[in-house]
């Protein structure tokens, strides 16, 4: 094979962020209409010839995976040639195209970083199981994050709403009518700094990483069977709850702060910070009757775009 084709899908964290990296469990949900593309191909021989893969990366994502680009992209090369035998140097073109916003907590990095390893996977005609590419997508994600706790791995490349604990994944249960909408504060913010404030502040207050896990565990299994039930206020509730448990740990914004407002003052079922934080994205519950409503009201309050994900399984791509 010449040219080899990845893909996967952003995704967004229902409930649970943070709390995941301390063993705790979170939801999430992917958003497949958002997507990273990645093409490798080989490119002239001779050059790259220090015994592992090189990489030119290109393409309108690759900003996205600025950190994998450079050191980490290498580090990424060096798992996948000793996992895969691939042995002998040989320089590859990379182009990684997509549409998902970084630093949004929307999975940017897990996602790209699982279009190359499928792209890779593709050109070396290797057939990749679920658990090889976890483990090579984790490896680029723990070099952006520090330590990731797994889930933005498993969510990329899953095909319903997830439960992931302590490195394993199992499907959610859904009922109910309704959807989410993701909505963009145009703001990015760093996953990595998020997690490292939050451990801080543990260190700093006693007891304060307790009290932090064993409400977010509580939110997680209130909305886990709110969710499975299709009980929306409920989950709307959970999520509401969520953004306080954030908030007061300092990883909000003034924007998302005012969004998440404005969300609830249109109808919103309940509305929360997705993701590391610090900037990033709003996820708010809504019936489909006011989803147009709530996402012109987001607008309003300085959303930059907005995504709708309906509360459904989707037939994902593997
Ligand atoms: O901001 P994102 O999309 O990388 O969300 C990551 C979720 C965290 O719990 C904050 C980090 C992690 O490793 O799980």
């Amino acid at each position: 094979r010449s040219v080899g084709i990845g893909r996967a899908h952003a995704k967004a964290i229902l409930l649970g962020e943070h709390a995941v990296v301390y063993g705790a469990a979170a939801l999430a949900l992917p958003v497949p209409q958002l997507t990273a593309t990645a093409s490798a191909g080989w490119s002239s021989p001779g050059r790259g010839a220090d015994g592992g893969l090189s990489f030119t990366m290109t393409g309108s994502a690759s900003r996205a995976v600025v950190t994998l680009a450079s050191d980490g992209l290498r580090r990424l090369a060096a798992a996948f040639t000793e996992r895969m035998g691939v042995t002998g140097g040989a320089h590859l073109d990379v182009i990684l195209d997509g549409a998902i916003p970084p630093g949004r907590g929307l999975g940017s990095s897990a996602a790209s970083s699982r279009a190359i390893v499928f792209a890779l996977a593709d050109l070396f005609g290797v057939e990749l199981s679920e658990a090889a590419a976890f483990e090579l997508v984790q490896t680029a994600e723990n070099m952006t994050h520090g330590r990731a706790s797994g889930v933005d791995a498993v969510a990329v490349g899953a095909s319903g709403p997830l439960r992931f604990q302590a490195g394993r994944a199992s499907e959610l249960e859904v009922g109910g009518e309704g959807l989410f909408i993701i909505a963009d504060s145009g703001t990015a913010g760093s996953t990595k700094e998020a997690v490292e404030l939050l451990r801080e502040s543990f260190t700093r207050e006693a007891g304060a990483q307790q009290e932090f896990l064993a409400r977010a565990a509580r939110l997680v299994d209130e909305g886990q069977d709110a969710l499975a039930e299709g009980a929306l206020e409920e989950l709307g509730s959970a999520l509401d709850r969520y953004h306080e448990l954030m908030r007061a740990v300092g990883l909000s914004t003034g924007r998302i702060d005012a969004m998440v407002e404005a969300a609830r003052g249109a109808g919103s079922l309940g509305a929360k910070i997705t993701g590391g934080g610090l900037g990033g994205c709003v996820l708010a519950l809504t019936q489909p009757e006011q989803a147009g409503r709530v996402a012109r009201h987001l607008h309003d309050a300085g959303a930059v775009q907005t995504w709708v994900v309906p509360l459904r399984r989707h037939a994902g791509h593997a």
